[in-house]
């Protein structure tokens, strides 16, 4: 007999439903003897428990979300068909923010990138906009991203954590300074989830009802402000409460105190990418919201926790390659890339058929040609398992130019971009230091790259000078001062 207090009167049951017998002790021959074999709960309690882990994502590992809605209050129809973004639309949501170097169980305040990702339930299948809390990013060719995600991970001999491995990535691919400038700044320790900006970061392609296309950047604007904790509160609260971030969204929400973000979209016309002083498809470029101002669209809240965090945010799969009737991608290679991994990763950590489960699952019918495979859930009845078919069972057939279409041209090669005017890897992340960061945060700046630099071996440490030296002379000086002593 059980004495717990708790106890359910109906017991519990096996996985298969029956009435297991007891859950503290096992058949033994005798109570001093062995265990018998055929304890079925016993075997399979101790098996189930051995496989209660899916792998966690190898970027962005740490993280947690909620539910909510996006709902349109303005009127963007003149850019986009997207049935979300249309005047009035109201779209359920899922987001999910993390930390792109931590595994799951690593402290929400170490500095880093904020993953910001976002799945709209909508009317035309799932929209994901998969971004971070900065509008850009550390490299342009999505060969050299596991390389950077192994640089800010472990040594492969001693497991550690390494700032010279970290340091030496980002030196030996300049085209990091502007993501590594809003690293190293404020917005590489934001105070909570709810007190940052989103962005989509890449540069998207819409078309609207008539076919004219646009390219437009999402950028989602924190309604309860943007406020970052400094080097001394985020290692503090890092050792007091590793859950700091997820905890302070799941209380806001609970209390009723929903945060809210302003959608706004950059536009540019699509001829003008052509001409445009810096590439506008480059990761690690923003575009001048003087050329192209923030265009309101509507406003997402987060209202609804969890009720299971392995169902709905361990099993959360976005994936960029989500986009429904009215927008597409852009020749950003980096962009392309992804379209790739995402889905290739989920069936890796989730499963073949992980659009099936709940939090994955698409309001709207699925009728797919893709059948079965582990976990395949859905039945699809008595119809064709072939295309095309006699028996009225529907398929896609568009043919010609896509909507969504860009021009390319040329040779097949392996190159970066082709450069522009403007087209440097310096002077963006030159420009935030000297025009957007306050004295006091230039020397934060200052403070946090020599602290990082005072764990890093020769010849790095040179490198680092440098890069900060092209990056502001002056900051790289004073790098340098505190470095070099
Ligand atoms: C070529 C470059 C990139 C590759 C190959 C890549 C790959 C991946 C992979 C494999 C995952 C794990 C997915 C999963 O297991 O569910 C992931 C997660 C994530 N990535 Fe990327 N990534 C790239 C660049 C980016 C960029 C540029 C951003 C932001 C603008 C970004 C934002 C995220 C976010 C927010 C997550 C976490 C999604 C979630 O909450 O489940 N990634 N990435």
């Amino acid at each position: 007999m059980a004495d717990s207090k708790n106890v359910n009167p109906g017991g519990s049951t096996t996985q298969a439903g029956i009435p297991a017998v007891s859950d503290r002790n096992s058949l033994t021959v005798g109570p001093d003897g062995p265990i018998v074999l055929h304890d079925h709960h016993l075997v399979e309690t101790l098996a189930h428990f051995n496989r209660m882990n899916v792998p966690e994502r190898r970027p962005h590992a740490k993280g947690s979300g909620a539910f909510g809605k996006f709902t349109v209050t303005e009127d963007v129809s003149k850019y986009t068909k997207a049935k979300v973004f249309q005047p009035g639309a109201e779209t359920e949501m899922l987001a999910r923010f993390s930390t792109v170097a931590g595994e799951l169980g690593s402290p929400d305040t170490w500095r880093d990138v904020r993953g910001f990702a976002l799945k709209f339930y909508t009317e035309d299948g799932n929209f994901d906009l998969v971004g971070n809390n900065t509008p850009i990013f550390f490299v342009r060719d999505p060969m050299k991203f596991p390389h950077f995600i192994r640089s800010q991970k472990r040594l492969p001999d001693s497991g550690l954590r390494d700032k010279t491995m970290q340091w030496d990535f980002w030196t030996q691919n300049p085209e990091s300074a502007h993501q590594v400038t809003y690293l190293m700044g404020p917005r590489g320790l934001p105070k909570s989830w709810r007190n940052m900006n989103g962005y989509g970061s890449h540069t998207y392609l819409w078309y609207n009802e008539a076919g004219e296309k646009f390219w437009v950047k999402y950028h989602f604007i924190s309604q309860q402000g943007v406020e970052y904790l400094s080097n001394e509160e985020a290692q503090q609260l890092a050792g007091q409460d590793a859950e700091f971030h997820r905890r302070d969204l799941m209380e806001a929400i609970d209390e009723g105190n929903f945060p809210k973000w302003d959608l706004y979209v950059q536009v540019m016309p699509y001829e003008d990418a052509k001409t445009y002083r810096v590439n506008p498809f480059d990761l690690t470029k923003v575009w001048s919201k003087k050329d192209y101002p923030r265009i309101k669209v509507g406003v997402m809240e987060l209202n609804r926790n969890p009720e299971n965090f392995f169902a709905q945010i361990e099993q959360a799969a976005f994936s960029p390659a989500n986009m429904v009737p009215g927008m597409g991608m852009s020749p950003d290679k980096m962009l392309l890339g992804r379209n790739f991994a995402y889905a290739d990763a989920q069936r890796y950590r989730i499963g073949t058929n992980f659009q099936q489960l709940p939090v994955n699952k698409p309001i709207v019918p699925v009728h797919t040609y893709n059948f079965e495979g582990n976990m395949w859930y859905e039945h699809t009845g008595a119809r064709s398992y072939y295309v095309p078919n006699s028996f009225e069972d529907s398929y896609s057939d568009e043919e010609g130019v896509v909507p969504s279409s860009w021009e390319a041209d040329g040779e097949l090669v392996r190159q970066a971009y082709t450069l522009r005017e403007d087209d440097d890897d310096f002077s963006q992340p030159g420009a935030m230091v000297r025009e957007v960061f306050s004295q006091q945060e230039r020397d934060d700046l200052v403070d946090t790259v020599s602290g990082d630099l005072s764990q890093v071996i020769e010849p790095v440490v040179s490198n680092a000078i440098e890069y900060w030296k092209n990056i502001d002379q002056t900051v790289g000086e004073a790098i340098e001062k505190k470095v070099r002593g």
